[in-house]
């Protein structure tokens, strides 16, 4: 019999997810369909229930469950419990179990732009759902230190606090954080802001950057920020949201399937599906 997939989130039209994973199954002929859901907060226990009756295979969530779902599942992997959030569920033997792959996403989608992170000293802008994974996992990886510029300081302070993986850390207002930009290797932008439609807001100027640093921003619409365009001009390396995306849906997609996907065809995949962005 087929299996399902999903992914609930809402609002939900505009996922990429279905169309990548969708794909997956085909080209490696697996007989399962990935459908997304529209579940608003009110039915989300419902929905569960309404999974667990049908014998859903695994699901993605998104915004604004990530959170929300966790008491409603079995079991929680080690990582995610520490995040606070999950991304994705796998139906083991009947069992929900909860991951968090946007973090480990992350990481790997860096490491395969050549960065290493264990002798780098990082900045993280942001210090919201996504920035809670991305700062964990890195810091498991041992940087050398790692700071987080947020507007409300008191999140980043949590963060810091919660993080089971210590190394040396600040929390920067906006203003500290570009007047010490010259101290970072590697930036990383994690928050909602030069965001489609709102594309020419910027989290913070990278006029002060240091040589050779490297700056990665979680967005992937638009393909470019200014964030990022602004990093290019002083001379910045640089990568956008779409290799997170297709990182922490191949590490679902292996953690469902026990196959490893062809990271291109789902690149190219998430590429045609934002089809005509600019870079
Ligand atoms: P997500 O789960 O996508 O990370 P979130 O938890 O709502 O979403 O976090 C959004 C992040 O963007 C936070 O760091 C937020 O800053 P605050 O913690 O101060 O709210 C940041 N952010 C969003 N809009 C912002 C704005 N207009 N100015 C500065 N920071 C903003």
């Amino acid at each position: 019999m087929k299996k399902l997939f999903g992914v609930i989130g809402d609002p939900i039209s505009h996922s990429m997810s279905p169309a990548m994973h969708n794909d997956l199954f085909e080209f490696y002929s697996i007989d399962a369909h990935y459908q997304p859901f529209h579940i608003s907060s009110e039915n989300l226990t419902d929905a569960i229930k309404g999974f667990r009756a049908i014998g859903i295979a695994g699901f993605n969530v998104t915004v604004p469950h990530k959170e929300a779902i966790i008491p409603l599942l079995d079991e929680l992997d080690p990582l995610a419990e520490a995040i606070g959030a999950v991304n994705t569920v796998k139906n083991q033997d009947g069992k929900l179990i909860g991951y968090n792959t946007d973090g480990s996403g992350f990481v790997k989608g860096l490491l395969n732009q050549k960065q290493s992170i264990n002798d780098k000293k990082v900045l993280i802008v942001g210090a919201g759902g996504a920035a809670r994974g991305i700062y964990f996992t890195i810091a498991k990886e041992g940087p050398e230190l790692m700071d987080i510029c947020n507007r409300t300081p008191q999140r980043a302070e949590q963060i810091l606090n919660d993080c089971p993986f210590k190394v040396p850390a600040r929390v920067l207002n906006r203003q500290e954080a570009e007047e010490s930009l010259e101290k970072y290797d590697l930036i990383v932008q994690t928050t909602s802001i030069g965001m489609h439609p709102e594309i020419s807001r910027i989290p913070l100027s990278v006029h002060k950057l240091k040589p050779g640093a490297f700056v990665s921003d979680i967005i992937y619409n638009p393909l470019q920020t200014r964030l990022l365009k602004d990093a290019v001009e002083n001379g910045a390396g640089i990568q956008n949201g779409i290799d997170m995306f297709v990182y922490q849906g191949a590490l679902a997609f292996e953690m469902w399937t026990g196959i490893e996907p062809d990271i291109e065809r789902m690149r190219q995949k998430v590429l045609n599906q934002l089809g005509g962005l600019s870079c």
